[in-house]
């Protein structure tokens, strides 16, 4: 494996793990998880792979294959940037549960198309150490582990979803979550028996803003929940009412949670019941709400949504916290080529940069090799 390869020509030994982690798209519940609601996200078939031994001291030593130079040679938590800050921030995290280590990280979840490859290199390294150390950390509180390095080390302030589905997903199945209990089950997602197959349109697009709009967002759903008086959005029952007592931004991206929270609920239902194709029409209604109401949307996602709908798509919606990344969409096996030639003569219309076509199949959350 090339990752134990570099190990070992950079620090002269085998490593004394190894583990992988995936990125993730998410199929429906989208900017919900914050407001303690639903999500129903699934691995992808690219992820990370975290090669690590623990040190006697608490240097850290750190090589990417996908960084240029040599190991870098970290001794404080505060010295990292860029990548390394999420495996620095798990440490971190970790205190004096661990000690330092080797590692060496591989990774090809595709960069900046909004796939959630941070979460996978927090998760890798996380369950590494976890192995190692022998801490007895179960999945979801790798995942948790994860969220904090990034919510108190790098300063994202994002929800659980990414980490959940990259410590706990299994191949084949979507990952049902509440963000409010962390109550989770796997949900079988056999798209191939339906004819259909899900695509990712991979914008290339990343607009710089969407770090300072993920806050905006998340800030006014929680001034929206104190003027309702409830604990969390998850938690308005009748919208109507709801809506009556704000006003702009705070009514619209209520209206999108509570909508959001009820089309996860939904889509399970039809996954349920069998009627696979029938989950086209709310990935449509979710794309709407968060182009509409959310505003997370740009114009690459949604015409790449339109144009894939045209082509033959049964639904389709951005997916991640928006701006740019990708978008999903559930298309016929038989249509898959018109689809892509849909969305690529769209965007050739537009002047805006080619999109890349990913087949997403839901592949096997963090695991050993
Ligand atoms: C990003 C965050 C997640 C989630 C999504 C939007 O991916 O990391 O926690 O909030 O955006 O659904």
């Amino acid at each position: 494996m090339r990752v134990v390869e570099a190990f070992r020509a950079a620090y002269g030994a085998s490593p004394e793990t190894v583990w992988h982690a995936p990125g993730r798209v998410n199929l429906i519940g989208e900017h919900t998880d914050y407001n303690d609601g639903f999500v129903l996200p699934f691995a992808v078939p690219w992820g990370v792979t975290a090669a690590i031994t623990p040190r006697a001291d608490a240097t850290i030593r750190l090589l990417s294959l996908q960084a240029d130079g040599g190991p870098l040679t970290l001794v404080g938590h505060e010295e990292s940037t860029g990548w390394t800050r999420y495996v620095v921030g798990v440490l971190a995290m970790l205190g004096d549960r661990v000690s330092g280590a080797d590692i060496a990280i591989d990774g090809d979840v595709p960069q900046g198309a909004g796939l959630s490859s941070s979460a996978a290199l927090e998760v890798a390294v996380a369950s590494a150490l976890n192995d190692l150390h022998g801490l007895g950390l179960t999945p979801m509180e790798i995942a948790l582990l994860g969220q904090k390095a990034e919510n108190d080390f790098v300063g994202m302030p994002c929800g659980i979803m990414d980490q959940a589905a990259s410590a706990l997903c299994e191949e084949g199945h979507a990952l049902f979550l509440d963000c409010r209990s962390l109550a989770s089950r796997t949900i079988p997602l056999d798209l191939a028996s339906h004819g259909l197959a899900m695509l990712i349109i991979d914008t290339q697009v990343h607009h710089e803003h969407a770090g300072g709009e993920y806050a905006k967002r998340r800030a006014e759903c929680e001034s929206a929940a104190r003027k309702l008086g409830v604990p969390a959005l998850r938690d308005v029952t009748d919208l109507p009412a709801a809506l009556e007592l704000l006003q702009g931004d705070e009514r619209r991206r209520t209206m999108h949670v509570v909508t959001e929270n009820h089309r996860v609920e939904a889509l399970i239902g039809l996954l349920r019941a069998g009627a696979v194709t029938e989950i086209g029409a709310l990935l449509n209604a979710s794309h709407l709400s968060l182009r509409d109401q959310y505003e997370v949307s740009s114009p690459e996602l949604d015409v790449a949504v339109e144009a894939a709908v045209r082509g033959g798509a049964r639904g389709a919606r951005m997916t991640g916290g928006g701006f740019g990344g990708s978008a999903i969409a559930l298309v016929p096996v038989d249509r898959l080529d018109r689809v892509q030639e849909s969305v690529a003569a769209a965007y050739a219309e537009r002047g805006f940069q080619a999109p890349r076509f990913l087949p997403a199949t839901p592949a096997r959350g963090a695991h050993r090799i």
